[in-house]
C-alpha cells in the first residue's frame, strides 16, 4: 500500500491535552514477561499498534493465552518459565525489531525450535548483533548471510545455555536485553556492559517480576531465573517517544501550549526533553509521581528555539528522536550539530540518510555526516511545499507531517506507517489544523 496523506499547516497552535499512547518497549516486554508467569496478568494502556501486536502473535504462536479486553487492555496468562511450545508455524515479527531481537534471547534455551521471518525493512536489519553472543553462550541460531539477517531459526542447543561476560560493541537496549533474558535461562552468572546506558525498562520491569539484577556502572549481572512472580497488574505509561513529536510541534508552532498527558519519564528516555531545553524549549513537568516507570503530564509552550550541538553520550536517551529533533534544528536560529548517531543507519530505514534526502525537499539545510548531520536553522519562511516519502519509516512520516504542520503544508507517500507505533498520529494532528 502507498497512502498519500496531505497534511495542512496549523495555524493557531497546539492546545489542550493529549493523551499520549502507551509505551512501545515497555508494552512489548509486558506481554513477553507475563507470558513467561503461570499466573493471570492484567495489562493497562498497551500499545495497539502493529509492532506490538507482532509480540502478542508470538506469544501466542508460543502456547502464551493473550486475551483483549478492549484494545488496550489485555489478560496474559502463560504456562510458566518453562512453558513455552513449540510453534505450528513460522513466527513473522513483522516490521519489530524488539520482538524479533528480545524473543531470540529468551528462545536461545528453549527445547524446542523457531523460525522467524519479517517485513522488507526487519530483514534488512543487522540480527548478527544479537546472534553473536548468543551464540557465545551456547545457542545455536542460524540465519541467512552467515548468520546476520532473516530468516532466522533458533534451533534447540545441544547442552544448557552458559553465562558469559560480554562487553557491548554498542549501546542497544535490544541487545542487551536479548542477553539478559538468555542469562535467566543460563548456568552461571551473564553480563553486558554497554557503552553508554541505553533504556533500562527489562532491567527494572525483571526487578519487578522477582528476579534479582545487580547493576554496577554501564554493566547488568543476571542468573539462572527459576522462577518469576509478576504483579497482578502492569500500567503501561505513555511513550515519550511518541509525546516527543507534540514536545517539538508545540516548541516551534506560534500560540502553542499544550499538555501531553501520562508520559514516561524514565531518565534512561528523556534525552529529547534535555536537548529540547538546551535550545531554549519552554517544557515543564507536572504531576511526577514515580511507579516501576515515572511518569508526569509535560507541558509545552511555543518558544523561541536555538541550535545546539550533541552526540554519543546522549544519544542511547533520545535514540529514536532524532527525525524529530531534526525538524526542530531546522526552526532553530543557528546551526545544530548531531554527531555519534552511526545506530541510525541500522534503524527501520538509514534515518541519517532518509532524514538528508527528505527533509532537504522541504528546505535544502541539512548537511549529512557519516555519523550524523549538520542542520542549519532559521529556515521558517525558506520552507517550500514538497511531495516527501516515509520510506515505510513510522518515525520519518510523524517528523515530515510536523514539519509540514509547522511550514507550509507536506504530502507524505506511505503514510500509512504511523500504525507501527502510533496509529492515532495523524487524527491528533488533523484536530489542529
Ligand atoms: C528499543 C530499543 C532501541 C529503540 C527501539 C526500541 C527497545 O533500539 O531504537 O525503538 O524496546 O529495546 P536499540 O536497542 O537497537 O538501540
Amino acid at each position: 500500500m502507498n497512502k498519500l496523506k496531505a497534511i495542512q499547516p496549523i495555524k493557531k497552535g497546539l492546545s489542550g491535552e493529549i493523551l499520549i499512547p502507551g509505551d512501545k518497549s515497555v508494552s512489548h516486554r509486558s506481554v513477553m514477561f507475563s507470558g513467561l508467569c503461570d499466573r493471570e496478568v492484567k495489562i493497562t494502556n498497551f500499545l495497539h499498534a502493529a509492532d506490538c501486536m507482532s509480540t502478542v502473535n508470538c506469544m501466542r504462536a508460543l502456547g502464551v493465552s493473550v486475551k483483549e479486553l478492549d484494545e488496550n487492555t489485555l489478560i496474559v496468562k502463560g504456562n510458566g518459565l518453562d512453558g513455552l511450545k513449540e510453534p505450528a508455524g513460522i513466527i513473522d515479527a513483522g516490521n519489530s525489531g524488539t520482538t524479533l531481537r528480545l524473543m531470540m534471547g529468551i528462545l536461545s534455551g528453549q527445547k524446542f525450535l523457531t523460525t522467524f521471518i519479517g517485513d522488507a525493512s526487519l530483514s534488512r536489519r543487522p540480527m548478527g548483533r544479537v546472534i553473536n553472543p548468543l551464540s557465545q553462550m551456547g545457542a545455536n541460531i542460524v540465519g541467512r548471510q552467515n548468520n546476520k539477517y532473516l530468516p532466522i531459526t533458533v534451533i534447540p542447543a545441544k547442552e544448557n545455555l552458559h553465562g558469559i561476560s560480554y562487553k557491548m560493541p554498542m549501546a542497544s537496549a535490544q541487545v542487551k536485553s536479548a542477553i539478559l533474558l538468555a542469562g535467566m535461562n543460563a548456568d552461571g552468572e551473564t553480563t553486558v556492559t554497554e557503552p553508554y546506558t541505553s533504556r533500562d525498562h527489562t532491567e527494572r520491569m525483571l526487578t519487578g517480576f522477582g528476579v534479582k539484577l545487580k547493576k554496577s556502572g554501564t554493566s547488568i549481572t543476571i542468573s539462572k531465573v527459576d522462577k518469576m512472580t509478576p504483579p497482578a497488574e502492569i500500567h503501561v505509561p505513555g511513550d515519550i517517544s511518541s509525546a516527543a513529536f507534540w514536545l517539538v510541534a508545540a516548541s516551534i508552532i506560534e500560540g502553542s501550549d499544550v499538555i501531553l498527558k501520562d508520559v514516561g519519564i524514565n531518565e534512561t528516555r528523556t534525552g529529547i526533553i534535555d536537548v529540547l531545553k538546551d535550545m531554549g524549549a519552554d517544557i515543564q513537568l507536572l504531576n511526577v509521581r514515580d511507579e516501576v516507570e515515572p511518569l508526569a503530564d509535560i507541558r509545552v509552550r511555543y518558544a523561541k528555539l536555538h541550535g545546539t550541538t550533541f552526540g554519543a553520550d546522549i544519544m542511547p536517551r533520545l535514540i529514536d528522536e532524532i527525525p524529530i529533533i531534526a525538524v526542530a534544528a531546522m526552526f532553530a536560529e543557528g546551526t545544530t550539530k548531531i554527531t555519534g548517531a552511526g545506530e541510525l543507519r541500522v534503524k527501520e530505514t538509514d534515518r541519517l540518510q532518509v532524514i538528508t534526502d527528505e527533509f532537504n525537499k522541504v528546505c535544502p539545510c541539512i548537511e549529512g555526516l557519516e555519523d550524523g548531520m549538520i542542520i542549519t536553522g532559521g529556515q521558517k519562511n525558506n520552507l517550500k511545499f514538497a511531495r516527501c516519502n516515509s520510506h515505510d519509516d513510522h518515525r520519518i512520516a510523524m517528523a515530515l507531517a510536523i514539519l509540514g504542520a509547522a511550514g507550509v503544508g507536506v504530502e507524505i507517500e506511505n503514510s500509512e506507517c504511523v500504525n507501527i507505533s502510533y496509529p492515532t498520529f495523524y487524527e491528533i494532528l488533523t484536530h489542529f489544523e
